[in-house]
């Protein structure tokens, strides 16, 4: 795990989420009225990434079969997710979003 910088503030306004990736990983990275948080943004269940999904508060929907997981935990909210994603963790410094991965 190392810390690296994956966007800025402004690339990513609250209430919306994107795509960010390390070397193979696919990150989910989210920015909730509750801060920001970051997940595999690849779904359990199946493939599919979160990010072409929706957000909904803390609330990430799958696209392709509608499961649910709760980005501040990774767990898993609504069927046929049952198996949490990876979380990882996140910090602003100044305007930059730094995420250890
Ligand atoms: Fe995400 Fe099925 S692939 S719910």
């Amino acid at each position: 795990m190392s810390w690296t910088k994956v966007a800025s503030l402004a690339d990513i306004p609250q209430g919306t989420m994107k795509q960010v990736t390390i070397d193979d990983l696919d990150i989910a990275l989210y920015h909730t009225a509750e801060g920001l948080f970051a997940t595999s943004d690849v779904c359990t269940h199946a493939s599919a990434f979160l990010t072409d999904g929706k957000l909904v508060g803390c609330i990430v929907e799958c696209p392709k079969h509608g499961g649910k997981f709760d980005v501040k935990t990774g767990a898993a909210k609504a069927f046929p997710c049952v198996i949490p994603v990876e979380t990882f963790a996140v910090e602003t410094r100044g305007e930059e979003i730094w995420l250890d991965a």
